[in-house]
């Protein structure tokens, strides 16, 4: 029998600045952008549930961004502060941060563009090497590399052990498609594209054998663990990935699109939502996904000390 536990979850978090800060996303029900000190609360509070592995977005003010996503990789940076204070005040919770560029370019795209706007992939992974030293030097367990840009892991791997970061470890978003399922999330993170879209580096959905290509690139990189991205529509590509790569830990991420459908079909009645979200939960690790990245992950962990 499969069960799913708290401990093959992650939750996902919005981080804001300010103080006391708590603000609802927009078609995420029940999902917050945080201040860093009601962040703490939060992640305190999912821990006692059994959740021990959390996923940090960063929202960049509108007046720091800018052409090459600097505030990204300032040390005073909305996620490095976040991850140096969740690891002050909480013991035994994985922290693994997202490395892209798209919350905090004036573009809203994930790297940085040449005058042409076409990505610079060289500044690109320059620019993402960055922000995981500076998350790893706060104190991040993970960096989660979610650009898209070609050899994004072997930068990131190369700098981190350069810099004495051998034990921080790489999530990377390898098979992460050019998805509709991502609408509510740029609205909460702010990182919508300004113009144009993703397709020049995230994945045609309709193009199953690059995705499994770029999961083994990323691999052969380094990664310590792959993404599939979205999951549900994705299921064949995560047991694909499972069976080809048995020997490789595996993650999925059900998004805020996948996340939006469940909420606003319970809010309508049509189905019931603890029901419908062990549904989907189960069949993602059924097709063989070791951890689930899911904005029900607390909801989930709350329903199991219940049940
Ligand atoms: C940033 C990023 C995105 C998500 C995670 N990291 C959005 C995007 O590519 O536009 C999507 C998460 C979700 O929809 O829940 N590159
Ligand atoms: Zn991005």
């Amino acid at each position: 029998m499969l069960r799913i536990s708290p401990k093959d979850l992650v939750m996902p978090y919005f981080v804001a600045e300010g103080y006391d800060r708590k603000e609802a996303v927009a078609n995420m029900p029940q999902i917050a952008r945080f201040s860093i000190d009601n962040l703490c609360k939060d992640v305190q509070e999912a821990k006692r549930l059994g959740i021990s592995k959390v996923l940090l977005f960063g929202i960049c003010p509108r007046r720091y961004k800018d052409r090459f996503g600097s505030y990204a990789y300032s040390k005073k940076s909305i996620i490095p502060r976040a991850v140096a204070e969740i690891k002050r005040k909480i013991k035994g919770v994985s922290v693994i941060t997202d490395i892209c560029l798209c919350a905090y370019t004036s573009s809203g795209h994930c790297g940085i563009l040449t005058k042409e706007n076409k990505i610079n992939n060289k500044k690109t992974i320059k620019a993402l090497s960055k922000i995981a030293l500076v998350h790893a030097a706060s104190g991040a367990d993970w960096v989660a590399p979610s650009a898209m840009a070609k050899k994004q892991v072997g930068a990131i791997r190369k700098t981190l052990d350069k810099n004495g970061f051998q034990k921080v470890k790489i999530l990377a978003y390898s098979a992460k498609f050019a998805s509709n399922f991502y609408g509510p999330f740029r609205g909460a993170a702010d990182s919508a594209p300004k113009f144009g879209d993703r397709k020049a580096y995230q994945l045609d959905y309709s193009n199953g054998k690059k995705a499994l290509k770029e999961i083994g690139d990323d691999i052969k990189e380094g990664a310590d663990m792959v993404m599939v991205k979205p999951a549900l529509s994705y299921l064949d590509i995560i047991k694909k990935a499972r069976e080809k790569f048995s020997q490789n830990p595996l993650a999925a991420y059900n998004t805020s699109g996948e996340y939006a459908l469940v909420k606003m079909g319970a809010e309508k009645g049509l189905w019931q939502e603890q029901k419908i979200v062990f549904e989907i939960i189960t069949s993602i690790k059924r097709a063989g996904a070791d951890i689930i990245i899911t904005y029900h992950a607390r909801d989930i962990a709350k329903w199991l000390k219940k049940t």
